[in-house]
């Protein structure tokens, strides 16, 4: 990578706190690599209080782009001069793509959850979906699944305000039957065709521990696939309780790499194909 740097060299990169461990520096530059493209990202660590400075720094550089990460998505937004329509709809925003001297918010989370159900022949037309969590992530696999034309989604959150604040902002979008529930009445639930777990539970300090308490596990015999957003660790005890119970399981890996993908393509108008996008996944699993 390194040698190819020039006086041509486009610069693009991800603003977030933490961001150490972020894989996105490997995604976007094996692309470029793969694909010839003159150009480097790197992982910027923001605070909250930065971002003014941060965004006057990216104009003035000229970067062309970048990535928002936890906890921006949101607070990013009044910075932009633009959004398209998606990231509107799920009110936040993990691209940004500079055209002139305009800043353009997208969110391609969204793409990477649509990506992964594709490739696992996961459909949810007429289908009923449980989300776990109201947080950021919740709203783009909301967005995500009602726009697949779900018959049914359910927001299952510890705080029943968040989950009714989240089927508010769909239902304003979309036709979707939206219902909410408290965590501990998921046996409520009696049938699900796809669950996707959105909460931070699982990763770090809780990597021990399922947002689905056990004696609550048996919602896992109702339920037929269950995704969760996380991919490190792989398995999370969440995928690990719902394989052992029978469910098809899926991780956050394709997800984080179709983003990537995403966003890839909006800043470089091209596109890439299958072939690239398997020769990623490949090159960054050997960092997860
Ligand atoms: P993000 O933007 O990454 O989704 P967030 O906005 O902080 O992060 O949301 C985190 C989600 O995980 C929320 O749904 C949160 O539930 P609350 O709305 O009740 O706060 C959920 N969450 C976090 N810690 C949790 C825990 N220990 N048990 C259950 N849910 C938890």
């Amino acid at each position: 990578m390194m040698e190819q740097v020039n006086g041509k060299t486009k610069l693009y990169g991800l603003i977030g706190n933490p961001i150490s461990h972020t894989l996105s520096p490997a995604i976007h530059n094996r692309i470029a690599h793969i694909l010839g493209d003159n150009l480097i990202y790197l992982p910027f660590h923001v605070l909250e209080e930065n971002i003014p400075n941060v965004m006057k720094s990216i104009e003035t550089l000229g970067i062309s782009g970048f990535n928002v990460t936890v906890p921006h998505k949101k607070s990013i937004m009044p910075f932009l001069t633009e959004l398209d329509d998606l990231a509107k709809q799920i009110d936040a925003v993990n691209t940004v793509k500079k055209v002139g001297n305009k800043f353009i918010g997208f969110n391609t989370d969204y793409y990477g959850l649509i990506n992964l159900f594709e490739n696992h022949n996961i459909g949810l037309e007429g289908k009923t979906v449980v989300i776990l969590g109201a947080g950021g992530a919740a709203y783009s696999a909301a967005v995500a699944v009602a726009s697949q034309n779900a018959k049914k989604l359910i927001i299952v959150n510890r705080t029943l305000k968040n989950a009714n604040n989240l089927a508010q902002h769909i239902k304003k979008y979309y036709n979707t039957s939206v219902d909410v529930l408290e965590m501990e009445n998921l046996c409520e639930i009696t049938f699900c065709d796809c669950v996707i777990q959105t909460t931070s539970v699982g990763i770090g300090d809780t990597k021990n521990t399922s947002p689905i308490p056990v004696h609550l596990k048996s919602f896992f015999k109702r339920t037929t696939v269950a995704i969760d957003i996380i991919y490190n660790p792989w398995e999370t005890v969440f995928l690990k309780d719902a394989r052992e119970m029978g469910c098809q399981v899926v991780n956050g890996f394709e997800m984080l790499v179709y983003q990537a993908v995403a966003a890839y393509k909006i800043w470089n108008d091209k596109s890439i194909d299958k072939q690239v996008i398997e020769d990623v996944k490949l090159f960054v699993k050997q960092y997860v």
